[in-house]
């Protein structure tokens, strides 16, 4: 299957990106700063997920970010959109197959840990994926990625490093901390976040953890970071909605495309 998609990718471009971006809610808009040679539909592509979560777009985007060759994923595949956990992973599966050797991921998500404030930007130093079904269940093709790869250290101290030291340059203020993906599309219970703390996690979202892991598995140096767009249920004596994720994704965006855009130019360059 993968084959047949990267074959019809290929009849559209053939061009070859060193970083797959992608865009979590809120940040589509930052395909539109890339310098673009060519653009696939996901539905146009056999056997592939469509995007129908709201302000994703469904899209790869391949072009320039300064000099640095990226291949963009404006918007995202959900479980919670019905979707098996290797189908939420196929674009992540296909991005590499393209040639890119860094996956930089990014989301929104409620936030844990009291640290964490409405808005802040939060470099992801590691996940808990244990409560949602693995990508990696399954036949395995040992040519992609090993049966039982290790996840001591899924996002890389490399990219880690590049990402503090550009916000630091930047005055851009970044926090750090776990994030840990549930399955949603309900937001958590109160009780759902106490656990989520107690076990470490500072941020919640629907998202990103098995991209990453599955990212891994198949050999891309990965990163993340977070837009913590709402506290989490219970922080705050209040309901939260998509309403305000969005709102305070869209307001963060500025600085978030910022930071990626001049991290992924290092990165590129280094
Ligand atoms: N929970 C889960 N996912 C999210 C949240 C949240 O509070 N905010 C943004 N994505």
């Amino acid at each position: 299957m993968l084959e047949k998609q990267l074959e019809y990718l290929r009849s559209v471009t053939d061009f070859t990106p060193q970083i797959a971006l992608v865009l979590g809610s809120g940040l589509g808009s930052l395909a539109e700063e890339i310098n673009a040679v060519a653009s696939v539909d996901f539905s146009d592509i056999p056997d592939f997920p469509k995007a129908t979560a709201p302000t994703h777009r469904g899209r790869f985007v391949f072009g320039y970010v300064g000099s640095a060759k990226v291949a963009v994923m404006q918007g995202r595949i959900h479980l919670y959109e019905g979707y098996s956990p290797q189908q939420a992973v196929m674009p992540v599966r296909l991005l590499r197959k393209t040639g890119a050797e860094i996956l930089f991921l990014t989301n929104a998500s409620g936030g844990i840990n009291r640290r964490l404030s409405i808005g802040d930007l939060m470099l992801i130093e590691d996940h808990i994926s244990s409560f949602v079904p693995s990508p990696l269940i399954g036949e395995n093709d040992n040519s992609v990625g090993p049966r039982f790869p290790d996840m001591s250290e899924v996002y890389g101290k490399r990219l880690k490093k590049i990402i503090i030291e550009t916000a630091l340059e930047n005055g851009i203020p970044l926090k750090k901390g776990t994030y840990i993906q549930l399955a949603g599309p309900a937001f958590e219970t109160r009780a759902e976040i106490k656990m989520c703390s107690i076990l470490g996690a500072d941020a919640v979202g629907m998202s990103t953890a098995i991209e990453a892991q599955t990212g891994r598995q198949c050999g891309f140096e990965v990163c993340g970071i977070s837009c913590v767009t709402n506290l989490a249920c219970g922080l705050l004596d209040k309901p939260i909605t998509a309403q305000e994720v969005t709102e305070t994704a869209d307001k963060t965006a500025p600085l978030f495309k910022k930071l990626v855009i001049k991290s992924i130019e290092r990165m590129a360059n280094g």
